[in-house]
Order: C-alpha cells, then sequence, then structure tokens
C-alpha cells in the first residue's frame, strides 16, 4: 500500500510519516516548501509539490497512491487560509481522491463539533466530513480532542515564563491525547477493515479540566501559574470577532477549542446514549481500543509527557549555562 500523507510538516502528520515509515510503507508527502520539508526527505520519505489552494498541482501527487492520511489544515498566520484550505482545498482534494480512486481516506475532525456550528472551523469540518461521507470513497474520520504537544505553548511555556495562562469558568474537560499515540489508531486503521466508512471518536486515557494540567505544570515548573479567568459567554463573542482561531496559541483560539472539545462530566458519561442512530456509522472511544487491540496501558500519560518534556528543557538550560561558562572561560584565557 502506498500513502500520501498531507500535512507532514505538522505537528500531528510528522507523527504519522514516522509511525508509517517504521511499519514499512512507501511514503509519499505532499509539500508546499521543499526546504521545510527537507527532514521528511531525510528520513526516507518521496517529497512532491503540492498545495491545497492550487488544485492543478494535487491529482500529479496522486499517482500510483492507494491511500491518503490528510493531516493538513489552515496555519493560523496565513490571511484566509481557512476558506482557502480547510475549504476549497478539501474539496479539489476530495475531487482527485475520487478520479485517481483512493482505496481508503483518512481525515482528522474535531470533537463534539455538531454543537458548534458558529465557530468557523468546526464549521468547516463538519461540513467536509458530510462530503466524505457522501463521496463513495472508502473513508475513515477520526474526532479528535486535543494534542500533548499543544499544551506546552498553552501552559507550561506561559508558566515558565510567567506570563498569564487564560481559562474559562466553567468545568470544562478534554481528554487531550499524544499525536504518538494518535498516529498509532490512523496507522492501524489502514490494516482494520471494520474502520472503513467509520465515524471514529478518539479520547486519551484522562479528562482533564485545566486546573488540572495547570497544577501538574505548575509541580514540574517548580513556580505557580499566573491565573485569568474569563465567562466563557465572551467565548463566541471573541472567536466571531477574530473571524477563525489558531490551535493552542492564541487567546480566542484556546478558548473556543476548550469549548469544542471539551465535555462537562454529564456529557461524558452520556456520551454512549447520545449517539443518534441516523448518523453515519460511528464508533465511540469505548468500542475504539478494543477493536485496534490498543490497551489504555500502550498510551503516553500526559505525566510522562510533560515530565519529559521539564527533563530535557532543565537538560538544555544546563548546557546553554555551560556553554555561557566555557565561552567566557575562553575570553579571559
Ligand atoms: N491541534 C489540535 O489540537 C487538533 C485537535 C483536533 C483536531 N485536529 C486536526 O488534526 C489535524 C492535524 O492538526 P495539526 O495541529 O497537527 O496541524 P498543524 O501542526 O497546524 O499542521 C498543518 C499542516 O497542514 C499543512 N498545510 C497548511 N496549508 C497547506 C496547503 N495550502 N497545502 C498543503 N498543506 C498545507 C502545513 O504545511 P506547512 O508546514 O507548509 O505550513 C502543515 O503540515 C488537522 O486536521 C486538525 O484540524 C487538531
Amino acid at each position: 500500500m502506498s500513502l500520501l500523507i498531507i500535512g507532514g510538516t505538522g505537528t500531528l502528520g510528522r507523527q504519522i510519516v514516522l509511525q508509517a515509515l517504521t511499519k514499512g510503507y512507501k511514503v509519499r508527502c505532499l509539500v508546499r516548501n521543499f526546504r521545510k520539508a527537507n527532514f521528511l526527505k531525510e528520513w526516507g520519505v518521496e517529497l512532491v509539490y503540492g498545495d491545497l489552494t492550487k488544485p492543478e498541482t494535487i491529482p500529479p501527487c496522486l499517482k500510483g497512491i492507494t491511500a491518503i492520511i490528510d493531516a493538513s489544515t489552515s496555519r493560523p498566520d496565513e490571511l484566509d487560509s481557512l476558506k482557502y484550505v480547510d475549504w476549497e482545498g478539501k474539496l479539489y482534494l476530495l475531487e482527485a481522491a475520487k478520479l485517481a480512486k483512493i482505496e481508503r481516506f483518512i481525515f482528522f475532525s474535531i470533537q463534539n463539533i455538531e454543537e458548534l456550528s458558529e465557530i468557523p472551523l468546526p464549521k468547516v469540518k463538519y461540513t467536509i466530513e458530510r462530503k466524505i461521507i457522501n463521496s463513495n470513497l472508502p473513508y475513515t474520520i477520526f474526532r479528535l480532542n486535543g494534542f500533548y504537544q499543544n499544551l506546552i505553548a498553552q501552559y507550561a511555556i506561559p508558566i515558565l515564563e510567567n506570563l498569564p495562562i487564560w481559562i474559562t469558568d466553567e468545568n470544562m474537560y478534554i481528554a487531550y491525547m499524544d499525536t504518538q499515540d494518535i498516529a498509532i489508531f490512523c496507522l492501524r486503521a489502514l490494516q482494520l477493515p471494520k474502520t472503513k466508512n467509520q465515524l471514529i471518536s478518539l479520547d486519551g486515557l484522562k479528562f482533564w479540566a485545566s486546573s488540572e494540567v495547570i497544577k501538574l505544570c505548575e509541580q514540574l515548573a517548580g513556580q505557580p501559574a499566573k491565573i485569568q479567568r474569563i465567562p466563557s459567554i465572551f467565548l463566541n463573542l471573541i472567536a466571531n470577532i477574530v473571524g477563525f482561531f489558531e490551535w493552542g496559541q492564541n487567546i480566542s483560539g484556546r478558548l473556543a477549542f476548550t469549548q469544542i472539545i471539551s465535555n462537562d462530566v454529564n456529557s461524558i458519561k452520556n456520551a454512549k446514549s447520545s449517539v443518534n442512530l441516523n448518523e453515519p456509522s460511528r464508533l465511540i472511544t469505548s468500542d475504539v481500543y478494543p477493536l485496534f487491540k490498543i490497551e489504555s496501558s500502550d498510551l503516553i500519560k500526559l505525566e510522562d509527557y510533560f515530565l519529559e518534556y521539564f527533563i530535557r528543557l532543565l537538560k538544555r538550560l544546563r548546557d546553554i549555562n555551560f556553554e555561557d561558562v566555557q565561552k567566557q572561560r575562553n575570553l579571559i584565557l
């Protein structure tokens, strides 16, 4: 099976590339900047030029490809990219995938998006989900929570740099996951016929309140967070003013994102009973782990992820300090 991975330079995409190479797949990545993607080439990936906003560049990338894994999304610093990448770009990609008779199309969406049709990115993702489901392409859609990787910018760095952290006043819980683990699920889906034409809700091991994540970072950083509370009523307002949002970086994005993928405790408990039978075939988290033959103990815990991050950071700081001392010594000598 030959794979085309889109978004291979991204947070999740690069883990999918690594996992695919480890599993022995032939991997091609559609990239728009060869220099930026050079690390993928060094890993053994075939790079092809493509840009979702340039429809003519897509079909040549699909030659000889049997499955597409699309981990691309708009970059928040690029003007109008939500419209051109997450909407129009995905429509071009779907058309090209149909013509190329792709045998599996894997797409990443967001948990609980039905409930947030007012926010632009979920709205677009939801519509694309429907387009994929009605396309006759064999698909797997993963609905994801937040990534551990984004929590570094969201919580760890502000605490370390003594910057404010914005949180809402509600009891929101998010079942974050490490992108390495999501990549394992993604690659396994290619081998599991039962995941074909399924909408899969993927949750991490534990639902975290932001206060718990902050506490964990405070313990590891050895210093308190500067917490700023914002009423959640302002969330939609801010998200609407900004127009679209970025993941885990600016305030509106962080807050809107929290609102989208988080659950209050009751909705978590009722998750199974709330599945709408008229919807496309879906798998909820409690069914997903056994199907993928993944035990919860196989997954990376948030505590371990943060611990490794802080250890690496401390080592780096020590090395920098050591280099500075060496430089000063050389100057004196
Ligand atoms: N982050 C989260 O917490 C979260 C939560 C739920 C779902 N998701 C979904 O998971 C997927 C991966 O998210 P991520 O956070 O890993 O994304 P990311 O780090 O922001 O990476 C985005 C990727 O898309 C590529 N891209 C952007 N515009 C493109 C274009 N015009 N043509 C081709 N490629 C383009 C980027 O390439 P360049 O390097 O060239 O910019 C990059 O590789 C997305 O579908 C996202 O919606 C994410």
